[in-house]
């Protein structure tokens, strides 16, 4: 099986960065991790590039030529396949022009429930029954790309955002990677 060159973006702990690259050294798994970039130079996510020595670079996106160097390495590694992992910048529309179709996300809402920041405490407010995560195709909106896979719970009582990122990270860790074998199976 040839696994398609992917690149994951991160801005901070990359517990998904982690979990994908587990995931992505076993046989069958269709990706290969071949390049990681963070807009974060302190993100914990650059520390499992390190760890697994897979190239990575840090990009500063208020410099007006960051997507050409985005696009640049991503031709140079190959890259055939993005993953946003808790990359917190939208992805500019010259990227997903160039990726159509290839860019994917997780949020932590079952969408199209509450896109963009602070979903738990705003669940919490709005006294929702079940929390979840969605992974989804990225387009020109936010969040509104078509869902892969989408996994719920039940909030209780008890719950807080803690309780809930927790829980939501969870499942996250299961919905991710079931969603590449979901969309490489199909191709
Ligand atoms: C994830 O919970 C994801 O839903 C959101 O950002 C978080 C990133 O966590 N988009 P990590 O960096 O993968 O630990």
């Amino acid at each position: 099986m040839v696994k398609k060159k992917t690149c994951v973006f991160i801005s901070g702990q990359g517990s998904n960065l982690n979990n994908l690259i587990i995931r992505s050294r076993e046989n069958n798994f269709p990706i290969k991790i071949s390049l990681i970039i963070s807009n974060n130079k302190n993100a914990k996510g650059i520390s499992y590039a390190k760890k697994y020595r897979i190239p990575y670079f840090y990009i500063d996106t208020k410099k007006l030529n960051y997507e050409k160097i985005v696009l640049y390495n991503l031709k140079k590694y190959k890259i055939s396949f993005i993953c946003l992992a808790g990359y917190m910048r939208i992805i500019s529309s010259h990227l997903i022009r160039n990726y159509q179709n290839k860019i994917i996300n997780v949020h932590p809402s079952l969408l199209p429930k509450f896109k963009g920041l602070n979903t738990f405490s705003r669940m919490l407010k709005k006294g929702e029954i079940k929390a979840g995560c969605t992974v989804h195709y990225v387009n020109k909106k936010l969040d509104s790309g078509s869902t892969i896979v989408q996994k719920f719970f039940y909030i209780n009582n008890h719950d807080n955002e803690n309780t809930l990122r927790e829980k939501t990270q969870k499942l996250e860790y299961k919905a991710f990677p079931e969603a590449i074998i979901k969309i490489f199976r199909n191709i």
